[in-house]
């Protein structure tokens, strides 16, 4: 059994109140009773992509055990390259894969550049397809925007799409544990090709269903966001059989 952290869209913009949230997220790891096999860290990293965003978060991130990293639509390739990974900027999709504890941990990159919504690149999937075939045993893929509608309005108008490939790439790849995401906000877990997709909550803020108070807020007074609940991340449980339990975990200090 191995257990990874997932945490999403910290949105680091300089200020103290999404520093404050990332910090609080990033102690609770630093103080559990045992280091997790991985930490995710599934976009929106930084606000407006800014080097100095990303030392920050270099900062924080700087924990002892494997962090993988993948872009959202708020980040920009190549200060996340040099500042955040510490490697040659390049404009290029940011595609990565590590093996710990026998899992094979995979970040995507969905970000179109300068747009919200989000697109696997062909040769980001041809190099999924490649890596995947390279390894036996169980893998997590991550990426930032969900490959399909979750219910949120606001997300669902820059969800991926051309998702249908990444489809066809899953099917040839069975042992593939789950899929891991960000961008909505909001803890949350459905399937997608057969697959467990699991979005991670927003650490700097939450997304409303239509249902909850403050849905249909206009820009001018916030938006339909809760910025008001406490920061929170998942600890996915790989079993093994390959199995994977999420828990969901609200930091309250
Ligand atoms: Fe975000
Ligand atoms: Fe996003």
């Amino acid at each position: 059994m191995q257990i990874f952290a997932h945490l999403s869209d910290l949105h680091l913009d300089g200020g103290e109140r999404a520093d404050a949230r990332a910090a609080a997220v990033v102690r609770y790891l630093r103080e559990l009773e045992h280091p997790v096999d991985a930490a995710f860290v599934t976009g929106d990293i930084a606000d407006h992509g800014e080097p100095e965003e990303y030392q920050r978060a270099a900062e924080l991130l700087d924990l002892p055990f494997p962090v993988v990293s993948c872009p959202g639509n708020h980040d920009v390739r190549a200060p996340f390259r040099e500042v955040l990974l510490g490697e040659p900027a390049g404009d290029g999709p940011i595609n990565h894969a590590v093996e710990a504890a026998g899992a094979l941990l995979v970040s995507c990159d969905s970000t179109i550049p300068g747009k919200g919504a989000g697109y696997l690149a062909d040769e980001t999937l041809a190099w999924l397809d490649e890596t995947l075939s390279g390894h036996e045993g169980p893998s997590l893929i991550a990426f930032h925007h969900p490959p399909l509608d979750v219910g949120v309005p606001l997300v669902d108008v820059i969800r991926q799409t051309g998702e249908h490939r990444l489809a066809a790439v899953l099917r040839r790849h069975p042992e593939v544990a789950a899929l891991l995401c960000g961008h909505v906000h909001t803890g949350a877990a459905t399937m997608f090709a057969g697959v467990p997709l699991r979005i991670a909550p927003g650490v700097v803020s939450g997304s409303l269903l239509p249902v909850e108070p403050g849905a249909g807020r206009g820009w001018d007074e916030g938006g339909p966001l809760d910025f008001d609940g406490p920061p929170s991340l998942l600890l996915h449980v790989l079993h093994d059989d390959g199995r994977l339990t999420t828990h969901h975990r609200t930091v309250t200090k």
